[in-house]
């Protein structure tokens, strides 16, 4: 891989905070949509019936709406950092998503050097900004302007939230998969759930753009 030493811290603590904070809504969320949604027993019992699982779902759904919104005022720099990261797309990100960044076996091919976040992370980063927001714009008048909105929007609501809840669920377990299973990317998993390090080798090979960068700054 590379042999350079040490660590590099990648995630603050607050990014982390918010990180498990709104991994933890996202869990009771999908958990209580599914439950009233086909009507499971045992899901909607876990929270004490269907009546207390909606309400479980709504005022998690202010925590998962106002955790990150309070991140972004606390930290506007960092996150205008990190949009501006996202939303870069250079050559060498189109050639890492042609080679999967080496991640699938029969897709060859040489893989580009990376930002701190690679072109996979990238797009993920924009599903799920543009995926929470899609939840917040239909979950909350399904709650508060339910009488206020024509039937025909409620239903539009209805149906969004719904489609928007499996294909996030499906990227989330996507996520899930390459950040805590898969033994070539799962390097990275401490540096967002436990203590915001990562190994500087693997940072020199995974991110060998921001990692350039970080060794000029020092
Ligand atoms: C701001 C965030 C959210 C708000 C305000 C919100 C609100 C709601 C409301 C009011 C309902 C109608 C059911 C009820 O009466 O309790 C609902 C249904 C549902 N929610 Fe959410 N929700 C949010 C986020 C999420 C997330 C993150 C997921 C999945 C991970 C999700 C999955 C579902 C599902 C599967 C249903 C049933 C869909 C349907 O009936 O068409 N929701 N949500």
């Amino acid at each position: 891989m590379s042999d350079v030493k040490g660590k590099v811290l990648k995630h603050g603590e607050q990014t982390r905070t918010m990180h498990w904070l709104h991994l933890i809504c996202f869990l009771i969320l999908g958990l209580t949509g599914i439950g009233f949604y086909w009507n499971i027993g045992w899901i909607n019992d876990l929270f004490g019936g269907p009546a207390n699982a909606s309400l479980v779902h709504r005022w998690t759904a202010v925590v998962f709406t106002a955790g990150p919104a309070i991140y972004i005022l606390l930290n506007f720099e960092r996150f205008s950092k990190f949009i501006d990261t996202i939303s870069t797309f250079t050559r060498d990100d189109i050639q890492w998503l042609k080679t999967m960044g080496g991640y699938i076996p029969f897709l060859k091919g040489k893989v580009p050097p990376q930002d701190k976040y690679n072109a996979g992370q990238k797009i993920l980063g924009w599903v799920v900004i543009l995926g929470c927001l899609l939840f917040i714009l239909t979950g909350f008048p399904m709650w508060l302007w339910r009488h206020a909105v024509s039937p025909a929007f409620l239903d539009f609501c209805y149906t969004v939230h719904f489609w928007d809840a499996m294909i996030m669920m499906l990227a989330v377990l996507g996520h899930f998969f390459l950040a805590a299973i898969h033994p070539q990317s799962r390097v990275e998993f401490s540096s967002m759930m436990l203590d915001g390090y990562v190994d500087a080798g693997v940072t020199a090979h995974h991110n060998a753009k921001w990692f350039a960068n970080l060794s000029k700054l020092e």
